[in-house]
């Protein structure tokens, strides 16, 4: 282990870093909590202060602190050793070359880039002019480091390229398009957003043209309204989230993220006090992007404008998140307009649709009603918009609250109804997280299930400075001796099984008791199993007719029945 990685280790523990993500709950020596890493309802993420490691029996994620920053904060590596050499006190010195100073060259040049940007953004009073015109203050335009490409092939490329960056390096950055002709600039004649990873570097650029009416008839062609950096080595989409870095904060202490879709939206929410928005910015949101929200809290608002309210992508996105067991609202606005020209108008009314934001069923069953005065047609409206929601919420109780409320308001009873939520839940498959864990469990075989749990106990009892098993090296050869010949072990993550022995036996007085019966069932388990085998040979036996044969294994059937029984017998 290198020495940074050793430093940092030794300062931190991971039960105190591990706290500012979740709320942790004492579980013996360990500490549990609700899985950040995908949607439980209880807890089954235990973190172990002694082995200063984690594991999650819902997801199997496991690992030991950095890899937990790294999850946790869609960090790579490097990035997650970063966050807590910064924690620890601990400055990181610049190691071997490889792909993490590939990836750092890129960042470095997407810095500088942003650097470049911002410097130029006075020397272009139509830029200045536009950005200011939207309603961005001074203040805005620093914090978010907004800046602007010259209309120029070369303009950025030539900046960079004196700093010493290599064309290569700049590709990969998203930076620069090669052509037959040689490279040119991604971003001309553009306002410049800059994106950040979770940690605050810069990995891509959102690019918007100056022109109001630009993009409108275009559609994706040269001048269309936003560039954005293509996929590269550090940049994501589906899990690049514009303005989380900023938001996270307000986020978790509010317990509640807004979610708008543009970069305007994002920056002017902001500006306009609401510094826990995030902005999915141009692509379609991702389970990726919620379980990075999820982090920080559960609870969720959608902006979304009248007229847009029957859109699929919206209700994709509302599905998404309910099957993350969030809390989904709606902010309404008002017809054609979204939150950047809302704020434009008076950031109060933007404040005023966030505290007014209502849970997305109630939102629908108010909205309809409004849109569609024909009873027919509201009927079949709530059959096509609001049904479809609720096999996605995850408490019954809410599905049955939300059931009663459209019973009353299409004034029908609430079988109907029900029949339609479970036809619309087949289709749905969804598969709660428990239910997924228990099929998981149940399709181990008993003899895997028992001998993977001995293992674990061993293990742990070994590895413990005052064991509670006194004889472990006896207990061992027992256990070796009785599975010869049987499959091994299969010992994929050695922390799972110790958490798991942990999370049944720790403080228990009866350890030895519980290794004996459970050498006792793996003993029936493995004489169970060859009784089956030796009964499949006997049958073929017969088929064949081979009468020696088949009496040799009945006899053979026979001592193990024999066996199993004495066995059953003194456990009882
Ligand atoms: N978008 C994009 N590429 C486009 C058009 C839009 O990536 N050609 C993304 C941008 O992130 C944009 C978001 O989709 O902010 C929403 O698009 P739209 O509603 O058309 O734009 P606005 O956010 O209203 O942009 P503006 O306010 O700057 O006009
Ligand atoms: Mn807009």
């Amino acid at each position: 282990m290198s020495s940074v990685i050793e430093d940092i280790k030794s300062r931190l523990n991971i039960v105190d870093v591990a706290s500012g993500y979740l709320k942790l709950e004492k579980a013996g020596g360990n500490f549990k909590a609700c899985c950040p890493f995908h949607s439980e309802r209880t807890p089954s993420f235990f973190i172990s202060p002694s082995r200063q490691t984690y594991h999650c029996f819902g997801c199997n994620k496991g690992g030991d602190i950095i890899s937990f920053v790294e999850e946790v904060e869609g960090l790579d590596f490097q990035g997650a050793l970063k966050l807590l050499a910064d924690k620890a006190g601990v400055t990181l010195t610049r190691e071997k070359a490889g792909a993490k100073d590939e990836r750092d060259a890129i960042h470095s040049a997407l810095l500088l880039a942003t650097k470049f940007y911002e410097a130029v953004l006075p020397k272009f009073p139509d830029a200045l002019t536009y950005i200011e015109n939207r309603g961005l203050t001074s203040e805005t335009i620093k914090n978010f480091h907004v800046g602007f490409a010259p209309d120029e092939w070369r303009a950025l490329g030539d900046f960079l390229a004196k700093k010493g960056i290599s064309e290569s390096v700049m590709e990969r950055a998203g930076l620069i398009v090669r052509s037959p002709k040689g490279f040119y600039d991604r971003f001309r004649g553009r306002v410049m957003f800059p994106i950040t990873d979770s940690s605050g570097r810069v990995i891509a650029f959102s690019g918007r043209i100056l022109k109001e009416e630009a993009g409108k008839t275009l559609g994706a062609s040269a001048s269309a309204k936003y560039v954005n950096s293509p996929e590269t080595e550090v940049f994501h989409k589906s899990r690049a989230l514009f303005g989380f870095y900023q938001a996270r904060e307000k986020a978790r202490h509010d317990d509640v993220c807004i979610l708008v879709e543009g970069q305007m939206d994002l920056i002017l929410s902001h500006q306009a006090g609401a510094t826990n928005t995030v902005a999915s910015s141009g692509t379609a949101l991702t389970p990726e992007h919620l379980e990075m929200i999820k982090r920080f809290t559960k609870n969720i608002i959608l902006a979304l404008d009248a007229d847009k309210a029957g859109l699929s992508a919206t209700h994709r996105a509302i599905e998404l998140a309910l099957d993350q067991d969030m809390d989904v609202k709606i902010a309404q606005l008002p017809d054609g307009l979204d939150p950047a020209d809302l704020i434009l108008k008076d950031p109060a009314l933007w404040q005023n649709a966030i505290k007014n934001a209502r849970h997305v069923i109630d939102f629908y069953l108010e909205l309809l009603p409004e849109l569609y005065t024909d009873k027919d047609t509201l009927r079949a409206k709530i059959s096509e918009i609001v049904i479809p929601f609720i096999p996605h919420l995850k408490g019954s109780l809410d599905q049955a609250h939300f059931v009663g409320k459209i019973a009353d308001l299409i004034k029908m009873k609430e079988d109907p109804i029900w029949d339609e939520v479970k036809k619309r839940a087949k289709t749905v498959g969804v598969v709660r997280e428990t239910e997924k864990l228990e099929q998981k469990v149940a399709q181990l075989s008993r003899y895997t299930r028992i001998s993977r749990t001995i293992e674990g106990v061993l293990v742990w009892q070994a590895g413990l400075e005052n064991p509670s098993v006194n004889n472990i090296s006896e207990y061992r050869e027992r256990f070796t001796k009785l599975i010869e010949g049987s499959p091994p072990v299969e010992v994929v993550n050695g922390d799972e099984l110790i958490f798991e022995a942990e999370a049944r036996l720790q403080g228990s007085e009866k350890i030895e008791e519980e290794l004996n019966s459970l050498l006792k069932s793996l003993a029936e388990e493995i004489l169970r199993e060859k009784f089956t085998v030796k009964m499949a040979e006997l049958k073929q036996a017969e088929i064949n007719g081979d009468v020696s044969d088949a009496e040799k294994i009945l006899s053979e059937c026979q001592a193990i029945s024999k066996e199993l029984h004495t066995l059953t017998k003194n456990t009882l």
